[in-house]
């Protein structure tokens, strides 16, 4: 393999690089969070700004991104899958250059070249402004040679770079980067590093400019959102200055902690209407020792504590979490016991997950991955059958009811459906009125409900 060209070889390099200027067309995919999709949006936009032309084919690109997940196994399983399928283009075109971005460059480095991939540079979340540089010092060379870039910082927070990631009428904008809570088994605080926040101002400023490119909702984002602190500004006082200073019709966020939930913040939801009443509250397991060992900071008991109090000043929000079954230690009482308070909190919705060995991760290190795969397969089905089954519940105590729904597109089912969301972030899908030739989508509209599943909710307009 030809000798790796370390990152601090990048300034010495730029001179070199400059003589030979290289524009391409850029293709980026992206898999993982809604982060990745931001992240990928601050990487078109750097390279947009340098003269890239962005294109919607690896076909006819001459460099392609992958912007990748750690967060579990199959996420890194899906990314060597798709490299292999790229290495008939780069038979094809030596000149094409693929990289990896995102938490699997960061989690795994020079590992990734050691694999036989067709692959030629790898770049962390921290170091997509050097892209430019990087791209050019990669060509300048008459034969490409590995290149790892997978610094991390302690203030990066490609503050003003506002990379409009916009889907119809909604936009994601990312409030804070990093986490430092250091969940045993996660992956993340290896692959984003420390806490660091935007200042209010440049988060304003984003909001405001997608609002005259026609944004109603925007999804505040961060690894550990509510966490947010800025000059003294934390995340209730932030979403207040968002309020204050923009039109934006809906605020949501994701993902929260329960460990950074204050009343103060509870209050301003249960305010404010344009500060959407749904919750992704994460619990990961229902039994106090296993969240300890998760290094979770509250305690079942806890967290109960934390759901009564919303649900007692915002009556209808809605509720979904994550959680992992088979946890290293789990045992099938202490799984019984998720059971217990996926029953008593009644989610509208969750995500859950088998326990997936990380790399690096205190869980890793510590705590032997010891429940078997039946096991964890077996405690999947029985959670997802329950949570199913809640789901239709509460979905089918919607029926009846009216809602303001924000209609976010025509339906994927159907061109003569709209669909959008409640406040409690119910989707709902209703037929488009006959004679009614509005421009529905980004308009709050009043919908009856009159049928329900466990994923959705049917109704009809009203006015
Ligand atoms: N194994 C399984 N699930 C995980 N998650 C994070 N790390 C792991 C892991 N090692 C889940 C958590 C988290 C969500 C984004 O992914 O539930 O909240
Ligand atoms: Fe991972 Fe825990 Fe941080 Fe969430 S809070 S990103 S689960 S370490």
């Amino acid at each position: 393999m030809q000798s790796l060209l370390k990152s601090n070889s990048l300034e010495s390099s730029l001179n070199e690089s400059e003589q030979v200027p290289f524009l391409g067309k850029v293709f980026v995919e992206t898999y993982g969070c809604q982060m990745n999709e931001y992240d990928s949006g601050l990487v078109k936009g750097i390279l947009q700004k340098e003269s890239y032309e962005l294109v919607s084919s690896v076909e006819e690109s001459d460099l392609i991104f992958i912007n990748t997940c750690a967060i579990r196994e199959n996420a890194h399983a899906k990314i060597y899958t798709k490299l292999q399928s790229l290495g008939y283009l780069k038979k094809r075109n030596p000149k094409l250059l693929i990289g990896i971005l995102g938490c699997m460059a960061q989690n795994l480095g020079e590992d990734l070249f050691n694999q036989e991939l067709p692959l030629d540079l790898v770049v962390g979340p921290d170091n997509y402004r050097n892209l430019p540089q990087i791209i050019q010092e990669i060509r300048s060379k008459a034969q490409f040679a590995p290149y790892q870039l997978t610094s991390l910082s302690r203030t990066e927070t490609y503050d003003e770079i506002e990379p409009q990631v916009i889907n119809g009428i909604q936009a994601f904008v990312t409030i804070m980067r990093g986490c430092n809570n250091f969940c045993t088994f996660c992956v993340v605080p290896y692959t984003r590093g420390r806490e660091r926040s935007r200042p209010v101002s440049s988060i304003v400023k984003e909001i405001n400019s997608l609002v005259e490119s026609g944004v109603k909702q925007v999804t505040l984002l961060g690894q550990n959102v509510n966490s947010y602190m800025h000059e003294g500004h934390d995340f209730a006082a932030l979403v207040k200055a968002i309020l204050e200073q923009s039109t934006i019709e809906r605020i949501r966020f994701s993902s929260p902690h329960p460990k950074d939930f204050p009343m103060h913040l509870i209050d301003l939801m249960a305010k404010e209407e344009r500060f959407s009443s749904y919750i992704h509250l994460p619990i990961q397991a229902g039994n106090s020792k296993v969240l300890s060992e998760m290094n979770r900071s509250y305690t079942k008991e806890e967290y109960l504590d934390l759901v009564r109090n919303i649900r007692s000043l915002i009556p209808n929000v809605g509720l979904s979490t994550d959680i992992i079954v088979g946890f290293p230690g789990e045992t099938e009482e202490e799984f019984q016991e998720t059971l217990g308070l996926v029953q008593e909190v009644e989610y509208d919705m969750a995500y859950m997950f088998k326990y997936s060995e990380r790399e690096g991760t205190i869980a890793q290190r510590k705590l032997p991955d010891n429940v078997s795969e039946k096991d964890k397969s077996d405690r999947l089905t029985r959670l997802v059958e329950l949570q199913t089954l809640i789901s239709a519940k509460k979905n089918f105590e919607k029926v009846g009811r009216t809602y303001d729904v924000l209609v976010e597109n025509t339906s994927k089912k159907s061109k003569l459906d709209l669909n959008g969301k409640t406040p409690c972030g119910r989707m709902v899908v209703f037929p488009i009125p006959h004679g009614e030739s509005q421009d529905w989508i980004g308009k709050t509209v009043k919908v009856h409900i009159t049928h329900s599943t466990s994923a959705t909710l049917k109704g009809n307009w009203v006015g």
